[in-house]
C-alpha cells in the first residue's frame, strides 16, 4: 500500500495530452527535454538541422508514434512556419513551444578585433531563431487562448564574462524578448518564460563555452572541476536532465501562473559571491 502511494505520487505524467514542438531537439539539453516530455505523456515534434540524429532519436523512442522529426533551420522563417504547420497537422495543435537552438560564437575578447559578421551570425540563430519560433507558435496559440513558450538563455543573460560577446548579448536579448512577449501574450492566456543554465552543462557544445585554458583533457568528465570554483552549491553536478526538469515545470500546469520569468539554474552562480567571505562563519 505504502509502495503504491509512493509510486503514484512520484510519477505523475505532467504533460498528458499536450503537444510540444522543440527546436534543437537532437542533442544536449534539447534531446533530454524531448525524452522527458515523452515520458510525461506529451507528443513531441523535433525540429533541427541534424536529420540523421533526428531519425535515430525517433527509432530509439517509439518509431514515431508520439514523436516526429522535421528538418528545420531556425534562421529560415519558411522552415519554422512549416515545422509549426507540420506539428499541428500531425498532432492537432501546439501547447508547448521550446526554443532551444544555439551557436556559441568565437571568444574574441578584444573588441577591436571583433568582426561584426561573427556577431550577426550568432544573433541569427540565438535571437532571430527564437523570435521566429515565438512568432509562429503564437499564430497557433492565440486563437486557442492558451500555450506555453519556453526559450533557453544562459546565466550569460544576467552577467558578463561567461561567454563570447555575441553569445552574452544574444542571451540578454532572449530574456528581453521573453518579458516583452509575456506582456502581450499574457492577454491571450499564453505564458512566456526562459531557463538560464550556467555555461557548464555537459553537452556537445560544452568545450566551446569554456575558456581555451579550461578545454584540456576529457572536458565532459572534468567538467565539474571547471565549474566548481564558480558555483556556490556543492555536491551537485548540473546535467542536461536538470535543465529538462526546469522546462518540464514551465511547460506543465504546475506553472500555470508563471510568466515573464527567467528561471536561473545557477547553483548560486549568479546569486552569491564565489569569493571568500569577508565575514568568518
Ligand atoms: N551546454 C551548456 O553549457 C549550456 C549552458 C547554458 C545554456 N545552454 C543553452 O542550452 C541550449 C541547448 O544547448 P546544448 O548545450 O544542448 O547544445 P547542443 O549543441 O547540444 O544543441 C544545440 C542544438 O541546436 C541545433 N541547431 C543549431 N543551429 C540550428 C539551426 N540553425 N536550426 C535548427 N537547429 C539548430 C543543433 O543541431 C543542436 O541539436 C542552447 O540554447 C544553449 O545556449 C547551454
Amino acid at each position: 500500500m505504502a509502495d503504491t502511494l509512493v509510486t503514484s505520487s512520484v510519477f505523475k505524467r505532467r504533460l498528458e495530452g499536450k503537444v510540444a514542438l522543440i527546436t534543437g531537439g537532437t542533442s544536449g539539453t534539447g534531446e533530454a527535454t524531448v525524452r522527458l516530455f515523452i515520458n510525461h505523456g506529451a507528443k513531441v515534434c523535433i525540429a533541427d538541422i541534424q536529420d540523421k540524429l533526428g531519425e535515430q532519436i525517433l527509432q530509439s523512442l517509439d518509431s514515431g508514434t508520439h514523436t516526429r522529426f522535421i528538418h528545420c533551420d531556425v534562421t529560415k522563417e519558411d522552415d519554422i512556419s512549416k515545422a509549426v504547420d507540420f506539428t499541428v497537422e500531425t498532432f492537432g495543435t501546439i501547447d508547448i513551444m521550446v526554443n532551444n537552438t544555439e551557436i556559441t560564437g568565437n571568444i574574441v575578447p578584444d573588441i577591436r578585433e571583433f568582426d561584426i559578421r561573427e556577431f550577426k551570425k550568432v544573433f541569427e540563430v540565438n535571437v532571430n531563431g527564437v523570435f521566429l519560433g515565438m512568432k509562429h507558435a503564437a499564430r497557433v496559440m492565440i486563437p486557442r487562448g492558451k500555450g506555453s513558450i519556453i526559450s533557453i538563455a544562459n546565466v550569460a543573460s544576467t552577467i558578463g564574462g561567461v561567454g563570447s560577446h555575441s553569445y552574452t548579448c544574444s542571451k540578454h536579448a532572449v530574456v528581453g524578448f521573453t518579458k516583452s512577449l509575456a506582456e502581450i501574450l499574457g492577454r491571450h492566456g499564453i505564458r512566456v518564460n526562459c531557463v538560464s543554465p550556467p555555461y557548464a552543462v555537459p553537452t556537445g557544445v560544452t568545450p566551446l563555452h569554456l575558456q581555451p585554458g579550461e578545454r584540456n583533457g576529457d572536458v565532459v568528465k572534468g567538467f565539474s572541476a571547471a565549474v566548481e570554483p564558480h558555483a556556490n552549491l556543492k555536491g551537485v553536478d548540473l546535467e542536461s536532465d536538470d535543465v529538462a526538469e526546469a522546462m518540464l515545470f514551465l511547460a506543465s500546469d504546475e506553472a500555470r501562473f508563471v510568466s515573464g520569468l527567467n528561471l536561473v539554474l545557477g547553483g548560486g552562480f549568479t546569486g552569491v559571491s564565489s569569493q571568500q567571505p569577508t565575514i568568518a562563519f
